[in-house]
């Protein structure tokens, strides 16, 4: 297990494995970031030219962050949020769209990346009435990611728990739905759990992540649309279900709706 520990004053930079592709880092390539270096964006343009649709997945799936966390911030009146496998900051971070719409919303945020640690104090950057913390932990050790978070939320009350394209790193299906379990368990009822991840839905999207898989750190494991929904078991979801990010309460275009991209998304209610 990897120790977690909140950043303060005084943290130290992380060490950076420059040579092997990171998550964090390939993620922030597609989004259109700088915070990468060459061997992220050689996997990463690998992974494009296999599969070009990757930028509009990458962005519809952040596109539906926003919506519902503005969803679970107005309309559910969530006002803690604990974002686990937060990635670097980009446009719309969590505690950003939720204190738009609700300045006292509180958010922590977790991801076991050394770049996201050294770019941390970037999301710490809460309105006066709310806060803002950042844990570097792992997502396997759900126990002590709740026992930290306890610091700056109240697990008493109903929480705002967000999963998003991170799920896929855990391989086995077990292994994901027990810290979805002892992670949902940890906090009140009347919370929510959100969650996007990857679908096997193309052939495209599945050699994109067999190239991921050869050299990018940790791997990444599609799932079937099913195979995501049964992480809600046990959970209220809410309409529409788990579907793909741009049919999750899509806001009203001109130009209709956009199309569906190979990942799966939900929110559910712990009753
Ligand atoms: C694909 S990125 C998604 C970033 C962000 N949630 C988003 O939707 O834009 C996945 C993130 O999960 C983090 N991650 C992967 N495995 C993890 C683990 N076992 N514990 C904590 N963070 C993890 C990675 O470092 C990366 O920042």
């Amino acid at each position: 297990m990897t120790d977690s520990r909140s950043i303060t004053d005084d943290e130290q930079p992380p060490e950076l494995n420059t040579g092997v592709p990171q998550t964090a880092r390939i993620w922030n390539y597609w989004l259109g970031g700088k915070d990468n270096f060459p061997v992220d964006r050689q996997v990463g343009d690998q992974i494009l030219d296999a599969f070009p649709a990757i930028v509009e997945n990458a962005r519809a799936s952040r596109a539906f962050l926003a919506r519902a966390v503005r969803y679970l911030a107005g309309e559910a009146g969530i006002r803690q949020f604990l974002d686990i496998g937060t990635g670097l900051p980009t446009a719309n971070n969590t505690h950003e769209v939720a204190q738009a719409v609700a300045p006292e919303s509180r958010v922590v945020y977790v991801d076991n990346d050394p770049i996201v640690l050294a770019h941390a104090r970037a999301l710490l950057t809460s309105s006066p009435q709310g806060a803002t913390t950042y844990i570097d932990a792992d997502l396997r050790d759900p126990e002590r990611i709740l026992q930290e978070a306890a610091r700056t939320l109240d697990l008493s009350q109903p929480t705002g728990i967000m999963l998003m394209g991170i799920l896929g790193h855990i391989a086995d299906d077990d292994e994901a739905r027990s810290i979805v379990r002892r992670l949902v368990g940890g906090v009140s009822s009347g919370s929510y759990l959100t969650m996007n991840d990857g679908t096997d839905t193309s052939e495209e999207v599945v050699e994109a992540a067999r190239i991921w898989n050869q050299s990018a750190n940790p791997t990444y494991h599609l799932r079937s649309p099913d195979r995501i929904a049964r992480f809600f078991d046990g959970l209220d979801l809410v309409e529409p279900g788990v579907v793909s990010p741009p049919r999750w309460r899509p806001e009203p275009s001109p130009s209709g709706l956009p199309p569906e991209v190979d990942s799966a998304c939900g929110v559910g209610r712990k009753p």
